[in-house]
């Protein structure tokens, strides 16, 4: 117990508070807790819940467990529920809200379709991500959600999609390579997390926002992104600090936020001189009305472009990291891979829209399967907006959190079999009929799945084959290779690499 006490003392209270403040804190947080225990064991006596630390601390609940594990949290949450048979358990944190974990898809189904009303994303969830995505659409529920989703999900449709490979990927792609060919001929170790994420950036800023960035060819990371990596890893400790408030890292806040009034700044002025384009993102964005019929703010509007960078750069960014990752590991996947795409792609043109979505079927295997055991999102989280009890008879108090692991449904046997933590693509093919979103959600599922899914399927098959047809990649620390904690899946150092060209 004292040493429960130390391991978690740094993220409950900091050395700067005061007497008084810590005085209050305490009746507070006594206040807190007896709410919080007395709508726990209403939860736990209508379903007998397990718990994280198998009996939680007084005042601390499951603090100190959880802390332990915090770096390697989506690996905990998949032991609990090897443990638990994939039966919900609770955690109680201290001033937050209690979250009951699920794993059964029967209950994601539940949760992101069919009771959607009653799961939102919350007032609690909004504070905590509120200097970060703003009023954005990760962070929004009801007309505010739904006018940027209508408006947004104008640009996702085929005929954009043949034109991104024609004109970004393909461009974006060859400026891509040529940093990989110097890096071939000088033999020099790099990070290639680090380069997809520049080339994730150049390409969504093309496609969402007109803006032309060629990051890609820097040596360095620019401000905006070293800030904006920076507060996904600080941001998910949130919940686990009490305090957060008073530890607001505002100098990055305020870099990625001019950098967003500098894009709006940009559009205005091509917009005022009749050139460039009136459909891409930003201009549909810029049309969102909110509940009383008001166009947006700039400062709306660059929490519009925030959260749509997270949603383009990143996740894509980390999903082909992995993917490099799992195919160094696997060398006859990816013997299998480029033999698929010597017999698709016989001239030294780029695959073309059509053949990534009906002619590389093994290719976009690994790129799903690279997803289900790395989802680049890896946990969901939902507030419940009134008592209800789920499928499996587990009963929810309004105000709880519910939360699934992408991470950890992907490895679980009870969904894809005794092989469900092997690096499989072959499973992809033989499936009879693909997943629901519910089994695998990795692009979430319901009224809010994910708008660019076929977008990222897109980019992601394409810079993979292209880059794997070119380039022979070997990592060079793979036993440094792990996740880090943050809002997405990022390797925690980067992705180590050497590279040279790919003998014919
Ligand atoms: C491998 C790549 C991707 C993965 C795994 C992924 C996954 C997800 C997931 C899990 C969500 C739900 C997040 C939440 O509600 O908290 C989501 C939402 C969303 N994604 Fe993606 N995404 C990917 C790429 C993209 C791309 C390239 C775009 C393009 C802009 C995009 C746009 C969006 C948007 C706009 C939403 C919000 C939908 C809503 O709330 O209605 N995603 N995505």
């Amino acid at each position: 117990m004292t040493k429960s006490r130390r391991t978690t003392s740094h993220l409950l209270v900091p050395l700067t508070v005061t007497a008084t403040a810590a005085t209050a804190a305490a009746f507070i947080f006594a206040y807190a807790l007896k709410r919080e225990s007395s709508a726990t064991t209403k939860a736990v006596s209508a379903r007998n819940l397990h718990r994280v630390s198998g009996g939680a601390h007084l005042l601390l609940g499951d603090a100190a467990v959880i802390s332990k594990n915090f770096d390697r949290l989506h690996d905990f949450f998949l032991e609990m529920f090897e443990q638990t048979n994939n039966e919900p358990f609770l955690i109680a944190l201290p001033f937050v809200s209690p979250t009951i974990m699920v794993n059964d898809p029967a209950t994601v189904e539940f949760i992101l379709k069919t009771q959607f009303p009653v799961f939102q994303k919350g007032v609690k969830s909004r504070e905590l991500f509120q200097d970060f995505l703003g009023h954005g659409i990760f962070n929004v529920d009801g007309e505010r959600w739904k006018s940027q989703r209508k408006l947004a999900a104008n640009i996702f449709n085929v005929k954009n999609f043949k034109d991104f490979v024609n004109d970004v990927f393909s461009s974006e792609m060859n400026e891509f390579s040529s940093v990989l060919e110097t890096y071939s001929e000088t033999g020099e170790e790099f990070d290639l997390q680090d380069l997809f994420f520049k080339f994730t950036f150049d390409s969504f800023m093309e496609i969402g926002f007109g803006v032309q960035m060629k990051s890609v060819r820097a040596a360095e990371k620019a401000p905006f992104m070293v800030a904006f990596d920076a507060i996904q890893s600080r941001i998910v400790k949130r919940v686990m600090n009490s305090m957060w408030k008073y530890s607001i890292h505002s100098e990055q806040i305020k870099t990625i936020r001019e950098f967003g009034r500098l894009v709006i700044q940009e559009k205005r002025l091509t917009q005022a001189s009749g050139e460039g384009n009136e459909r891409d993102l930003l201009s549909l964005l810029m049309k969102v009305k909110d509940e009383e019929g008001n166009l947006p703010s700039d400062e709306d509007l660059v929490d519009y472009v925030l959260n749509f960078l997270l949603a383009g750069r990143d996740t894509t960014a980390v999903t082909l990291s992995w993917a490099i990752f799992l195919l160094h590991q696997h060398p006859q996947t990816l013997h299998a891979l480029l033999t698929e795409i010597k017999t698709v792609l016989t001239t030294d043109s780029a695959p073309t829209y059509d053949q990534i979505r009906t002619e590389m079927p093994y290719a976009n295997a690994v790129f799903h399967e690279t997803l289900r055991l790395y989802p680049s999102v890896p946990r969901g989280r939902k507030e419940v907006q009134k008592d209800i009890t789920l499928p499996d008879g587990t009963f929810v108090p309004k105000g709880y959190w519910v939360s699934w692991s992408g991470y950890s449904m992907g490895r679980t046997e009870a969904i894809w079999g005794p092989d469900a933590k092997e690096f499989k693509p072959e499973r992809w093919l033989k499936m009879e009929k693909q997943p629901s979103p519910f089994d695998y959600p990795a692009f979430n599922g319901g009224p809010r799945i994910c708008l660019g899914k076929g977008m990222a399927e897109l980019e992601g098959v394409f810079v993979l084959v292209e880059m794997m047809r070119q380039f022979e990649i070997t990592v060079v620390k793979e036993d440094e290779v792990g996740y880090g904690m943050s809002l997405l899946l990022p390797m925690k150092k980067g992705l180590r690499v050497k590279c040279s060209l790919r003998e014919a």
